[in-house]
């Protein structure tokens, strides 16, 4: 396994590799790795000859600094992970390489950027457009692999491919869970056993609401069961559950087909979000 902290050995490295191969794959991550990304990786040696996963905690798409300075840093654990993984190039550039012009570009991510986590996180997608464009140019992977668990997320990235007609094919690998049905986060590491319990409440909602929807209860009546469960449980405090169509995200009333339950919140001072798709 190869890794690079710098984009012109990197890029050097590529050139050299595409004469001899088929495709290259792209997994970007900000590190802390979990068996969610993991997945990731898994999906990209199954379709490609190279698989390279950056590593880089993107400031331009935090919106809080508290959640930035907290944000886990592991590269050392990471490394053996994705070594073990089969991983072949790893992309781990400092904050001085990534931006080494001030950042003045900006994206307006469009309609679907600035509801649900848009509104919660101004500047967020902002932020992901910028580091994912930079990554795309700097490694012009074949495909690319992204997870359902950032719903939103990959619904901008796919928009953002369209609109700038990047030649780049992308995937999104489903949500990986513990056991205990909490999906997979780097931000989990930041929660204790107790707290990693209570971040039960967001998967059991999605359950709750899905069952609710599917035999016909108003979606509003749905939102009041889902804040009363979440009310219930120590340190979690629900920002939002919605109920939105796949293609748009607008919301729905009573169509299962093609939409997907999305739901936000804190343990304690740990912000996480999961999501549901219907059908
Ligand atoms: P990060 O949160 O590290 O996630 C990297 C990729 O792993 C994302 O595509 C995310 O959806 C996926 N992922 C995270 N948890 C998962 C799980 N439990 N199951 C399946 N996939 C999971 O998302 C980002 O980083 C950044 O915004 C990034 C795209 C790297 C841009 O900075």
């Amino acid at each position: 396994m190869e890794i690079f902290y710098e984009i012109k050995p990197l890029r050097a490295f590529l050139r050299g590799k595409r004469k001899n191969l088929s495709s290259i794959g792209l997994v970007p991550t900000m590190g802390a790795l979990h068996q969610g990304h993991i997945e990731l990786i898994k999906a990209s040696r199954g379709q490609n000859d190279l698989t390279v996963c950056s590593i880089y905690v993107n400031p331009t798409q935090f919106n809080n600094a508290f959640d930035l300075e907290k944000y886990p840093r592991t590269l050392d654990s990471d490394k053996e992970k994705l070594e073990k993984a089969g991983c072949d190039v790893i992309f781990a550039p400092s904050n001085e390489e990534m931006y080494q012009t001030k950042s003045e570009i900006g994206f307006d991510v469009g309609e679907i950027g600035s509801v649900l986590e848009g509104e919660f996180r101004p500047g967020h997608f902002n932020g992901v457009a910028q580091v994912v464009c930079k990554l795309f140019n700097i490694i012009q992977p074949n495909r690319a692999y992204f997870g359902q668990k950032d719903f939103q997320q990959y619904k901008v990235i796919e928009n953002l491919v369209d609109e700038l007609q990047f030649d780049i094919q992308l995937t999104s690998v489903p949500i990986f869970r513990e056991r205990s049905g909490l999906a997979m986060s780097s931000r989990n590491q930041r929660l204790n056993e107790s707290e990693k319990a209570n971040a039960t409440v967001f998967y059991q909602s999605l359950l709750m609401a899905s069952e609710l929807v599917k035999k016909g209860e108003q979606f509003i009546t749905v939102k009041n069961k889902v804040k009363q469960m979440c009310e219930a449980t120590p340190n979690v405090k629900l920002e939002y559950i919605e109920w939105v169509d796949t293609k748009n995200l607008k919301p729905v009333q009573n169509v299962l087909d093609g939409s997907v339950l999305l739901i936000a919140g804190y343990v304690g001072d740990v912000r996480l979000i999961d999501n549901l798709l219907l059908e």
